[in-house]
Parts: C-alpha cells; sequence; structure tokens
C-alpha cells in the first residue's frame, strides 16, 4: 500500500477521534484504518478519557487491551454511543461494503447498536457504485455449498477465502465467501435477497448504518454525512 494512503488513514482516524466524549459507550472496528482509531483512542484513555469499549473483532480486544482501553461485554448494554471503523467501499450516501478484514458479522452487530456510526477511510475507498471489491459472505461451514449455488443463480461468483492456502475462518468459526456480483446497481434489492438464504450468517452490504464518513484525502479529510 502506497504510504500516500496509510497517511490518509491516520489522518480520519486523529480526525475522527475528536467526536469521542466521556462516558460513553465506543464501538472498536477491524483494519488498519480501525486501527489507527483505536491508537488515538488509547492515547486519549492514557490521557485519562473515561470509556468503555466493545471491540468487533478478537485481534481489536488484544489491541484495546494492550493500550489499556476498558472493555464492556456487548450483552450488558443496551446501545453503543459511538464506533469507528473501516470500509472496503464507500458511496456519497453512505452505503458501505465491509468485510474484507472478516469481521463483518461482529461489526454488522456492533453498528446495528450504535448511534453514530463513523466509517473512517482512505481516499481509494470512495466509489461511484458498489461493487468492483468483491462482497464478502459469511456462512455456516456446513452449508457453504448450498450458499454458493444460491449466490450463483443470483448472478455472483464465490469463492471461499483462503489465508495462506488454509481456508479463513471468522471469529464466530464460520467461512467467508468472497462474491462477485459486478457493480451493484440496487444494493437494497440484493440484500433482501442474501437475506433469504438459509445458511447465510451474514453479507457486508451495509446499508443505512453509517453516520458519517471521514475520508483522509492528502493531508485534509473530507467528511460525507
Ligand atoms: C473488516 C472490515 C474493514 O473495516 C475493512 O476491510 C477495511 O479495512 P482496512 O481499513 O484495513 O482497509 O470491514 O472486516
Amino acid at each position: 500500500m502506497s504510504k500516500n494512503l496509510i497517511k490518509e488513514k491516520e489522518y480520519a482516524a486523529k480526525e475522527a477521534s475528536k467526536l469521542l466524549k466521556d462516558n460513553q459507550i465506543v464501538g472498536l472496528g477491524t483494519g488498519s484504518t480501525a486501527y489507527y482509531a483505536i491508537i488515538e483512542i488509547g492515547k486519549l484513555v492514557s490521557q485519562g478519557l473515561n470509556i468503555r469499549a466493545i471491540p468487533t473483532s478478537e485481534e481489536s480486544m488484544e489491541l484495546a487491551k494492550k493500550l489499556g482501553i476498558p472493555l464492556i461485554d456487548i450483552n450488558t448494554v443496551d446501545h453503543i454511543d459511538i464506533t469507528f471503523d473501516g470500509a472496503d467501499e464507500f458511496t456519497s450516501d453512505l452505503q458501505l461494503i465491509k468485510g474484507g478484514g472478516g469481521a463483518l458479522l461482529r461489526e454488522k452487530i456492533i453498528a446495528s447498536l450504535t448511534m453514530d456510526n463513523i466509517i473512517i477511510a482512505d481516499s481509494s475507498k470512495k466509489v461511484a457504485l458498489l461493487g468492483k471489491f468483491t462482497l464478502p459472505i459469511e456462512v455456516i461451514p456446513m452449508a457453504y455449498q448450498y450458499v454458493l449455488a444460491r449466490l450463483q443463480s443470483l448472478g455472483g461468483k464465490g469463492t471461499i477465502r483462503k489465508k495462506d492456502d488454509v481456508t479463513f475462518i471468522t471469529d464466530e468459526g464460520n467461512y467467508i465467501i468472497d462474491t462477485d456480483f459486478g457493480l451493484i446497481e440496487n444494493p437494497s434489492g440484493l440484500a433482501l435477497e442474501l437475506n433469504q438464504i438459509v445458511g447465510l450468517v451474514e453479507h457486508g452490504l451495509f446499508l443505512n448504518l453509517a453516520k458519517k464518513v471521514i475520508m483522509g484525502n492528502g493531508e485534509t479529510v473530507v467528511t460525507f454525512d
């Protein structure tokens, strides 16, 4: 990845962290951009900010613990005040594809409980139409052939995700099918179809879940809301 995009992630994360307030319940995203947000949150906590956080993955949980960010169990809260997470693609009307890091299930649960879901991204993530990034779809392992066939009947060419030649397993013990639907003209229609497939646990179309996207752009940031 070019150095510039890494800087853009950092700028977006720094800008987003200014939205944090004392006593909030905070969702911690997953991925290389959310990483910078968690680092910023760790700094603020070490300076006295009082928050409780809920991570979207084991990886983000480990990082938060290392930084001394207090964590709470999601089942003890009825809402999350603010979440900082990345995206694989976003449109100017705040529709997203997520799941490139394999954490989409916990990410979507946490986004659904969140009042202010803040997406942070570098400028390569902005698209006119979703779908250049293959759509990550989480499935239970026992049903993957069935789900692959159903995706094909919807026009999606799916591939089981592998990491270092081994099938990738999510934090919830499932597989990811990365699915090429081409450019997605009607994301909400596709989401409705996907939601009906038995054995498909969750998909990476995050529709109407983001409050704003803060995008690094060179040495500045641009906000979409
Ligand atoms: C993880 C995600 C990430 O937010 C998404 O993949 C973006 O990651 P990065 O910030 O590393 O580009 O959805 O499941």
